[in-house]
């Protein structure tokens, strides 16, 4: 059986700092942790993208920090970015490699009868999510390769309105994106973070699912208008378990507490 974990919102700073009063370091430290002790028998991890916190702002250092704690999981790790995220930063540590024939940081995944597919959603100058015409061509044509096996997607933004606040920075025309995912018939789920929270729906038939990641949590107020407190917790990653039959995602919270941040 397939088994792999994603780890979204990691908002990494520099040593010393600080974000939304969280070291998010050492909560990263702590989610990796976790994953090796309770997931040590897992194919690999996924990061779904806001890896830094002021990465869009310039800062490189954080991806330092990020290579040296992913070297410590015991599991392969694969690495797509975020709206914090800045794409020639995160290059410049991680390497050319990162980047697929799209110039973006897409991957193509193929494990255990699966494949897992990561799309880089992040667009400079904006938070909301931008799937370039040349990736969806590029996951048109991947799906198209993998008509005889299950896939899952991940990318950072979420395309399904979750009808809250965080809608305002959602994925841009998502039909383009839905259109693709429709050239498959057997998509078992697409991975968000982005959002801070949890949710998962069924969107045109396709499930969407968002996990809350390894930052700040957050109220859900149903009201687009409403104001959100953030949270100290839980951080949490998903464990996503895919057999021919059934394609499962867990939440695991590996820090506790919703005490409001002030
Ligand atoms: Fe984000």
């Amino acid at each position: 059986m397939l088994k792999f974990v994603v780890l979204s919102d990691l908002h990494l700073v520099d040593e010393g700092e600080t974000s939304q009063g969280l070291d998010t370091h050492a909560r990263l430290q702590r989610g990796i942790e976790a994953i090796n002790t309770r997931h040590a028998d897992a194919d690999f991890c996924v990061l779904a993208g806001d890896l830094a916190d002021l990465g869009h702002q310039g800062a490189v250092a954080p991806y330092t920090r990020l290579k040296e704690l992913v070297a410590g999981l015991t599991m392969p790790c694969h690495i797509t970015i975020g709206n914090h995220d800045n794409r020639d930063a995160y290059v410049s540590i991680f390497g050319e490699d990162e980047r697929a024939e799209t110039g973006f940081i897409d991957k193509v995944i193929d494990a255990k009868g699966y494949r897992v597919i990561l799309l880089d959603s992040a667009e400079h100058g904006t938070h909301e999510g931008v799937l370039d015409a040349a990736q969806i061509d590029w996951l048109t044509a991947r799906l198209a390769e993998a008509a005889d096996r299950p896939v899952v997607i991940v990318l950072h933004h979420h395309a399904n309105p979750l009808h809250t606040r965080v809608d305002r920075i959602i994925l841009r025309d998502a039909d383009r994106f839905l259109a693709a995912l429709k050239t498959h018939g057997d998509i078992r789920q697409v991975i968000a973070g982005h959002v801070h929270y949890t949710s998962c729906g069924l969107w045109y038939g396709i499930p969407f699912t968002t996990l809350a990641g390894g930052h700040y949590n957050v109220t859900v107020p149903l009201d687009p208008e409403a104001k959100v407190d953030r949270l100290f917790g839980p951080a949490q990653f998903a464990v996503v378990l895919g057999d021919e039959g059934q394609t499962l995602v867990h939440f695991d919270n590996y820090l506790d507490g919703n005490a409001v941040l002030s």
